[in-house]
């Protein structure tokens, strides 16, 4: 039996940006053929057709960049938006976690937000009652219960929607991007209760930018984009869909603004973070990145390698050269630096146009942007030819630590510290 039917779906909206043309114009709202009066490219499609049957008792996960429709679904299933075409049947009791704050009264207490929203959720005013201090214990809003909503920071918001949705024991459960605002002690307690609901066999339809935790919790996932559910199905397969269609588009963004470093004019402005200096006498034509394979890239994962491959060109015959590459992040912080005279080559001789290549099996960086040095020198250190930050990538990473370079590691723990491994798949 399936929860929740979205067939053939359809929601326009109109653009944020043509809203003003009609505030003076009631009329088009007046006579029902608002949509019609509006131009095309005052539209959005913010679902395009959208088809999905959640079997009952199935945590489903959807995903996908900002704007590819993930609200607008939740909301029509809600029940708060309508389709412009199409049909949903939600079966069961319905609580929706969507917007934050969504429902709360700002100017009345916590308290009595609760029990408005609980018989807006089909509780009796009893039931309520008896479920109350369980709601606010789960909060932790004990203290604040009788302060107006709107002192509430968001994360109390959240806590609070997230507990009474929960209490109130709907058969489907949607939640929306919440727990982004959730601090790092809630998140486990929301977490373990959404475990528990999938142990009672109730739907969950989960929309979170937390691709590790969709992956661990969910039966099975959609990828949703620019409206359209783009693929559908194991929850790894997916998210890594998704992940590879996001690292596509950054390396095309990447490779539009990087690909042509005009290396005869970079400005020498002061402060500038990339320039070049040096007479030249040995030069640096061109530096590519590139994977192991040798393909063009800037966007890497951390667990990938990369070759950086330069090119260079001696006017005259030179013996006196030290090839060097330096690694800096976004906060100019040198990772990693080294040079063909630190690791003792010994320069013989370079002339006419020659290539270097210096290759990094495995990255082992964390997420983030980073900026390349080049430089071609004398060994005391007199440049030839000195590329600082010219070229830059990204590594791309399912990884949360932090810091510079993810060193390989692992936890152990003696028998007396309980602590459980990471959930599956991870
Ligand atoms: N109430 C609205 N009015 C106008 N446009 C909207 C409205 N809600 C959503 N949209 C537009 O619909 C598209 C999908 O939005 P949304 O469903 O919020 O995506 P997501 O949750 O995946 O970020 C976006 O282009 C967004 O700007
Ligand atoms: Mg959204």
């Amino acid at each position: 039996m399936n929860a929740i039917e979205v067939v053939s779906v359809s929601r326009v909206y109109q653009k944020y940006s043509a809203r003003h043309r009609f505030q003076t114009f009631k009329s088009a709202l007046l006579k029902g053929d608002f949509f019609k009066s509006l131009r095309a490219e005052e539209l959005v499609t913010a679902l395009d057709d959208v088809t999905l049957r959640i079997p009952a008792g199935m945590t489903f996960g959807v995903i996908g960049e900002n704007g590819s429709g993930k609200s607008t679904l939740l909301k029509v299933v809600a029940g708060i938006a309508k389709p412009s075409r199409g049909a949903v049947a939600v079966r069961g009791k319905v609580a929706a976690l969507i917007e934050l704050g969504a429902g709360f009264h700002p100017e009345i207490s916590g308290r009595e937000n609760v029990f408005i929203n609980g018989i807006m959720l089909g509780l009796s005013k009893r039931e309520i009652s008896r479920k109350f201090e369980d709601i606010v214990r789960f909060a932790e809003l004990e203290e604040f219960i009788d302060a107006p909503v709107k002192t509430y920071s968001s994360g109390m918001y959240m806590r609070l929607g997230f507990s009474i949705a929960i209490n109130v024991n709907p058969d489907v459960l949607l939640i929306d991007e919440v727990l982004a605002v959730g601090d790092a002690s809630f998140v486990p307690k929301c977490l373990d209760r959404i475990d528990d609901f999938r142990r009672r066999k109730k739907t969950i339809l989960f929309v979170s930018h937390d691709l590790a935790t969709v992956e661990k919790i969910c039966d099975k996932v959609a990828w949703m984009k620019s409206g359209r559910v783009r693929a559908l199905g194991e929850p790894k397969r997916t998210i890594d869909l998704y992940l590879q269609d996001v690292a596509d588009k950054k390396e095309a963004e990447f490779s539009r603004r990087r690909e042509e470093v005009d290396l005869e004019h970079i400005p020498a402005e002061e402060g500038r973070r990339e320039a070049r200096w040096g007479k030249r006498e040995v030069e640096i034509r061109r530096v590519a990145l590139r994977s192991l394979r040798g393909e063009p890239k800037h966007v890497f994962s951390p667990e990938e390698g990369m070759v950086i491959d330069i090119e260079v060109h001696a006017r005259e015959r030179v013996k006196d050269f030290v090839f060097g590459v330096g690694i800096f992040n976004s906060q100019g912080v040198s990772c990693y630096g080294t040079n063909t005279h630190l690791e003792e080559f010994r320069p013989r001789a370079i002339e006419g146009r020659g290539r270097v290549a210096f290759r990094i099996d495995r990255l082992g960086l964390v997420n983030g942007t980073y900026y390349l040095d080049v430089a071609v020198h004398r060994a005391d250190g007199t440049p030839y030819d000195y590329h600082r930050n010219l070229y830059s990538f990204l590594v791309s990473s399912r990884h949360k630590d932090v810091g510079i370079s993810r060193l390989p590691h692992r936890w152990r723990f003696s028998p007396s510290v309980k602590m459980l491994p990471p959930r599956k798949g991870r």
